[in-house]
C-alpha cells in the first residue's frame, strides 16, 4: 500500500517550506523538511566539535541522533528544542557541505522514506522528486533570481530583528543584514548543491518548474492546487 506524494524541490530560499507546510495544512497531509535533517546534522555536529570534512563521523553522528517533529513545529533533538538554531546562514552553509556526502545521504534515506504515511505527503528538499521519492504524483521546482531571494530572506531577517525580544538575538550574526553579502551566501550555497556528485540540486525530467520571482506566496500556492488538481 502506498500513498502520494507531492515534492516541493528547488534553490534555497525560495520560499519551499513556506508553500509546503501550506500545502501539507490544506491537504492534511504529513510534511517532510528534509533540509532540517542536514540542518540537524551540520547543527549537532558544530556543536559537538565534530569535523565537519570526516565524512564516516558526521554520518555516525546522523545515525546516533533521535529526532522528534512535533505538529506545533518544536524539532527534538536527544529531547532540546533546536528549531530556532538551525536556521541560521552559518548552518545553512555547513548543510550544504555535509550534504555533498554520499554516506550521510544514503543514512538519511530511510529516514526520509519514513515520513511517507497515510492520507499523503508533501516533501521538501533538493532531491525529493529525483532521488527520495521519485514516483511522486506531482513534482514541482521552485526558482527565482538570487536578487529577489536574496531580498525576501533580507527582509525575513530584518522582521525577525525588529520583533526579537533582545534586538541583534544570536540568531543573527555579522553581515547577516548586509544585502550583497545574503546575495553573495545564496549563490555559493545554490552552486554547492548543483555541483555535488551525489543527488545534486536539479529539476526531476517530470518535475513542473515554477519561476517564482514575481509572484506572490498565494501565486504559487494556487498554481500548485491547480496542478495537483488536474493530476487527480
Ligand atoms: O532547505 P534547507 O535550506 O533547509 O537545506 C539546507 C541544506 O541541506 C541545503 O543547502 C542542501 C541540503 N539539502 C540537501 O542536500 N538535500 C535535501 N533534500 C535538502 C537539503
Amino acid at each position: 500500500m502506498t500513498f502520494p506524494v507531492i515534492t516541493i524541490d528547488g534553490t534555497s530560499g525560495v520560499g519551499k517550506g513556506t508553500i509546503s507546510s501550506m500545502l501539507a495544512s490544506h491537504l492534511q497531509w504529513h510534511y517532510l523538511d528534509s533540509g532540517a535533517l542536514y540542518r540537524i546534522t551540520a547543527y549537532t555536529a558544530l556543536k559537538k566539535g565534530i569535523d565537519l570534512a570526516n565524512e564516516q563521523a558526521i554520518t555516525d553522528l546522523a545515525n546516533s541522533l533521535s529526532i522528534s517533529f512535533l505538529a506545533s513545529g518544536e524539532i527534538l533533538v536527544d529531547k532540546y528544542d533546536i528549531s530556532s538554531a538551525i536556521r541560521t546562514e552559518q548552518v545553512g552553509m555547513s548543510a550544504s557541505k555535509v550534504a555533498t556526502y554520499p554516506k550521510l545521504r544514503k543514512a538519511l534515506f530511510n529516514k526520509q522514506r519514513s515520513f511517507l504515511k497515510a492520507p499523503g505527503l508533501v516533501a521538501d528538499g533538493r532531491d525529493m522528486g529525483t532521488t527520495i521519492f521519485p514516483d511522486a504524483k506531482l513534482k514541482i521546482f521552485l526558482t527565482a533570481s538570487a536578487e529577489e531571494r536574496g531580498k525576501r530572506r533580507y527582509k525575513q531577517l530584518k522582521d525577525k530583528e525588529t520583533h526579537a525580544i533582545m534586538p541583534s538575538s544570536n540568531l543573527l550574526q555579522k553581515n547577516d543584514l548586509d544585502l550583497s553579502d545574503i546575495i553573495r551566501k545564496i549563490e555559493q550555497r545554490d552552486h554547492q548543491d548543483m555541483n555535488r556528485a551525489s543527488s545534486p540540486l536539479k529539476p526531476a525530467d517530470d518535475a513542473v518548474i515554477i519561476d517564482t520571482t514575481l509572484l506572490t506566496i498565494n501565486d504559487v500556492f494556487n498554481q500548485v492546487l491547480t496542478l495537483l488538481n488536474k493530476s487527480e
